[in-house]
């Protein structure tokens, strides 16, 4: 079938078998299938993340388990278990109604609720990591479900143990998050500031930020329902303190954010520094607004965007010395 409609990047590749899966029954079922034909079993989300540059001889599996459970709740925490195939936006919707904070920040986030602690999704001072409680996934070995706690997940930035040692041995079923009742704000990004002023916003709420947020990301990152694209195609690379002031001397603009490990170079300043943003070639290209996302203006090829994507590389190695390294998954 044509995998068209189901990546956000608008590639037309074709998977050999498709199936949709509702529980984790019909999952275990399709790890069965995939084992008797002998072919590789690759799970779907959103498709916001990934870059198809070939037809796939593999099983997809679209993850369509649905469902929002409020486990428990205390004085001032709710506990929710969320089925994998619900909608990451959606759910963050929902919270907002319900007056749950913690997610609000991560307002419009593209792909599903499964693929959210994969990794470990973030934006505008949160990461997912910050109200994850556990989650269920089925062992593609034994067939068997087991639970995974917050340490088990091994989050970093963008990433977790199931895109490291454990990547394509598990396939996630279920979240549960731990929220607030009593919400904690994060308005410490510079453009959620801006916004919540520009709006006029006197007291502080979480459909306030949730509101700050859509409005920021629709002025800066392009609709995938318009143009095909998956977000951020490479990581913010980070780098050493005295790599970071070696640069400074020569590009004394660079801007840099002091992480546990270094600093962090917003890799849409390099990109834009090597001359890429808005260049379009054909119908693909770097966006116009924001040089991180590589867009699809519709019947792009995924190998020109990974050839396009390799030029970015190489001319901010060659300008800065960084390697940047894909956030997006090859398939
Ligand atoms: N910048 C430029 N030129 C531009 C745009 C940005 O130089 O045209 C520089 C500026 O220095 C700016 C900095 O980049 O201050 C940061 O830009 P922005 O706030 O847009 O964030 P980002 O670091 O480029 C990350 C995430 C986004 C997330 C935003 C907001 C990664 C790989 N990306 O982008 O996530 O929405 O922060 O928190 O960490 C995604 O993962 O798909 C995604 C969109």
């Amino acid at each position: 079938i044509s995998l068209l409609p189901y990546n956000t990047f608008g590639i037309d590749k074709k998977a050999k078998y498709f199936v949709q899966v509702t529980d984790e029954s019909e999952v275990k079922e399709a790890i069965k299938v995939a084992q008797d034909l002998s072919i590789p079993l690759i799970v779907l989300g959103g498709g916001s993340n990934i870059l198809l540059t070939q037809d796939l001889k593999a099983l997809l599996v679209k993850i369509e388990i649905k469902g929002v459970k409020l486990l428990k709740e205390d004085e001032d925490h709710v506990w929710v278990e969320v089925g994998a195939g619900e909608n990451w936006h959606s759910f963050v919707m929902h919270c907002i109604e319900k007056n749950w904070s913690g997610v609000e920040n991560l307002s419009l986030i593209p792909g599903t609720v499964g693929a959210s602690p994969m990794q470990n999704i973030g934006a505008y001072g949160i990461e997912i990591k910050e109200v994850f409680e556990s989650l269920s996934a089925v062992n593609r070995h034994t067939l068997e479900t087991e639970i995974f706690d917050w340490e088990s997940c091994e989050f970093g930035y963008r990433e977790s143990v199931f895109k490291g040692k454990l990547k394509d041995k598990y396939i996630i079923t279920k979240v549960c998050f731990k929220l607030s009742k009593n919400p904690i704000f994060h308005t410490d990004y510079g453009a959620i500031k801006q916004t919540l002023n520009e709006n006029g916003i006197q007291e502080l709420s979480i459909k306030a930020i949730s509101d700050a947020v859509i409005q920021i990301r629709q002025s800066k990152l392009p609709d995938p329902k318009q143009i095909g694209n998956a977000g951020s195609f490479f990581k913010n690379p980070t780098i050493s303190l005295s790599d970071y002031e070696i640069l400074k001397k020569e590009f004394p603009e660079i801007p840099g954010y002091p992480n546990d490990e270094g600093i962090k170079i917003p890799a849409a300043w390099l990109i834009e520094q090597t001359g890429w943003k808005g260049k379009t070639f054909e119908n693909i290209g770097v966006h116009k607004n924001q040089p991180l996302v590589l867009v699809n203006y519709g019947g792009g090829d995924g190998n020109a965007l990974k050839k396009l994507s390799e030029e970015i590389q190489e001319s901010v190695k060659k300008k800065f010395g960084i390697l940047l390294f894909p956030e997006v998954n090859f398939l």
